[in-house]
This record gives structure tokens, sequence and C-alpha cells, in this order.
């Protein structure tokens, strides 16, 4: 049980973050450390990072993994790779490196709204967005979840568009039993700090296409074949030596972090559950996902309070759960200036960025911080409810 909220002492005397990081066996990471300083080969494709791709394919079970500084520029050269030009369709209802990899490069990120179950891109409204400058569509799979992909394959082949996918969320998760990272013309992981896996900072390009994968391999490293031949325009997407490090030793570590993660995820599921207007969603069970986000949809109306009281109230007992993702990205800049009507076509997402937020979860907290914070929840909850119906007994 939490102790009831003070007015001036958190709950938490140190904050409890949503995403810290894994982080595998100390031991080996230092031992990996001082063989790569032995190496004196810090980046540039050494050995640790041919590893680290060589890993990451075989787990992917796709033919090339191609490793990058981070997901946003792996984002940015697959769209420029697979040719993306004038407009392509991408969910609101993501991190906003998906929107800008496109903007960034005066592609036009065409927002679609996203199936209300899932999260994820709605098939059902692709088509209707599709015009003659629309060159590619991206689905995200969202917290771990996958696209609709056999329905949006269907409709890159009617119209002829490339199709990639954001899989920064979904490493070790499944498509219809599919490990996924061979979908698509390709994917792109990300290994940032906060996710499943991380490489401090990380991404890759997953295909089973070779003449993509070159010219990916050719794009991140400033277009140089050879030693000092440039055949074309590229820029810097290399991961270093000491991020594969990292890379190689949590992957070695990486049925912990599952195992915690799904542990947390069952326990806030049985702590929450029966809280009136509050829900942990669930995964499929048919499919493999790596918990790394543990996602609480909140209807206001029942619940007596809004999503955002209670991330207010969580925040103020250090509890620092997040709004993943609020707001949609067409209510950021530039998106929200150039189509500012755009949330007339996204009413799933709209309602969405009101209601859900993440909880903290991964190795960094273990079941009794959990406990603590599912103790706060009923209580605010509680009093919320109290507040509104002082003479109904609240359970
Ligand atoms: C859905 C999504 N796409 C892309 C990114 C960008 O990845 P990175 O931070 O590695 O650049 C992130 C996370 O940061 C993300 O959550």
């Amino acid at each position: 049980m939490s102790r009831p909220a003070e007015p001036h002492l958190p709950s938490f005397a140190e904050p409890l973050h949503v995403g810290r990081p894994n982080i595998g066996d100390r031991d080996k990471l230092m031992a990996r450390i001082n063989q790569m300083l032995d190496n004196r080969w810090l980046t540039n494709r050494g050995p640790f990072v041919r590893e680290f791709e060589s890993k990451i394919a075989e787990y992917c079970q796709v033919k090339h993994a191609i490793a990058m500084c981070n997901g946003t520029i792996a984002l940015e050269i697959a769209i420029r790779a697979l040719g993306m030009t004038g407009e392509v369709i991408v969910p609101s209802f993501t991190f906003v490196a998906t929107a800008h990899a496109l903007q960034w490069q005066e592609i036009t990120p065409v927002f679609c709204d996203v199936d209300p179950v899932t999260c994820t891109i709605d098939p059902a409204r692709i088509e209707q967005l599709i015009t003659p400058r629309t060159t590619g569509i991206i689905g995200v799979h969202l917290w771990g979840q996958a696209c609709d992909i056999d329905a949006i394959d269907a409709i890159a082949r009617r119209h002829d568009l490339k199709v990639l996918y954001d899989a920064a969320h979904a490493l070790g998760c499944s498509y219809r039993g599919q490990v996924i990272g061979r979908f698509g013309d390709a994917e792109v992981l990300s290994f940032h700090a906060t996710k499943f896996l991380n490489t401090f900072e990380g991404g890759a390009v997953l295909t089973n296409n070779d003449a993509l994968a070159e010219r990916i391999r050719l794009m991140q490293n400033f277009g140089f074949r050879g030693h000092d031949t440039v055949i074309d325009i590229g820029t810097n997407g290399k991961m270093a030596e000491i991020c594969a490090v990292m890379g190689l030793t949590n992957l070695e570590s990486i049925d912990e972090f599952v195992g915690a993660n799904r542990r947390h995820h069952s326990q806030y599921r049985d702590g929450l559950a029966g809280i009136p207007g509050l829900r942990v969603r669930d995964y499929d069970p048919r499919e493999q996902n790596n918990h790394q986000y543990v996602i609480v949809d909140v209807d206001a109306e029942v619940a007596g309070l809004t999503r955002d009281a209670l991330v207010e109230q969580l925040q103020a007992q250090n509890v620092l759960c997040r709004r993943y993702f609020h707001p949609g990205c067409h209510r950021m800049e530039p998106y929200r200036s150039y189509f500012p009507n755009a949330g007339l076509l996204l009413p799933v997402t709209e309602a969405l960025c009101e209601r859900i937020f993440s909880l903290p979860t991964g190795t960094a907290v273990d079941d009794e911080d959990i406990g603590r914070v599912i103790g706060l929840v009923r209580d605010f909850t509680t009093r919320a409810r109290r507040a509104r119906h002082p003479a109904t007994r609240v359970a």
C-alpha cells in the first residue's frame, strides 16, 4: 500500500521514470569496452557494429540490418533510399520523429487516422488520402503492436506505393506469428536509451532487399564506395562501436527484460482492475510483444477525473508517467500551421490523445514500486469519485 498522498512530500523520494534504461551484464559490458579500446577501432563499421548487425538480422529474421546512429536518421535514410517524394501517408498518433523524418526532406506527411483497437494506422482510411503526389505509406507498430500489414501491402500494390514501417517500439514483437523486421520494403528500429533494447542512442534499417540495403549503406557513409570514391550524395548515419558494444551486451539479457516487463504489465493490470473508467491496454495474446509500454486508458466521464488530472497528481508524487502520445503530430509545429484543420479527419487520434498515458516499467522498477503506484492510482480515483458523489459510498 502506498502511504496517503501528503501535500508536501511526494510518495516517491526519487522520480520514477517511464523508459529508464534496461542495462545488461556490466562485467561483460566493461570487458567489451576494453576490447574495443584495445582494438582502437571506434567507428566506421568496426567489428562490434558488424557483429551487432548480424545478431539483429538473425533475431529479426531478416537479411540485412544496417546499424545507424539513431532511429530518426534511420527513418530519413530509408525514406530517401526508397525514393519517397511528394506526399507520404503516416499516422499522427506517433512520436513526432516519424513525421519529421519526412518533412525534413520536404516530403509532406499526410496524416491518417488510426484504428481504435490497435491504435495503428487504419487501412480503411488510407485510400481516401491517396493523391497523384502520394509515393508511400509509413505505418508505425505502436507499442510493439503490428500494423495491419496485409491490408497495407494490398493497398500499396494497388497504387504502386512504397511501404516503410517505423518499428521503433517493436523489437521482439510479431505479426501473425512472424517476427517484425522483414515487412514492407523496409522497417526501422530505434535503440534509444528509453527503448526496450538500447545502444545509448541508435537505430537500424532492416530489409530483405539487397539493392536497397546497398543504397542505404552508401547513404549512411557520405556516398563512399571504397576509400576515396563518392558516387552519390550521402550523410553520416553510422553507429559508433561503443553503441554496438552496449547493444550486444543488452541483447544477451533480452529475455530478462521481457520477463520483467511482462510481470509488471500483469501486476498493473491486476492491481488496477475494477477501477471504474480505467483500463490497462492488453496486448494481443496470439502475438509476441516486448511489453515495454504499460498504457492506461482513462474514460474521464466514468472515472470522475481526466487523464491529465490523474497524470498531474501522479507526477506530483514523483511518478513521472507520460502522455505517450499527446498531442498528435498534427497539433505540433510545423504541421499545426500547415494543416490547421487536420484534426477533423482524425477523430480517433484526437480522442486517444486525450485518454491514454503510460506508467513506469522495465528493469529499473520493482514489484514494490509498482504496488505503490497502484495504491496511488486507486487513492486518486477513489477521491475523485467521492468528490463527485459525496453521498455515495465508494468502494
Ligand atoms: C515511434 C518512434 N519513431 C521514431 C523514434 C525516433 O527514434 P530515435 O529516438 O532513435 O531517433 C521514436 C523514439 O524515439 C519513436 O518512438
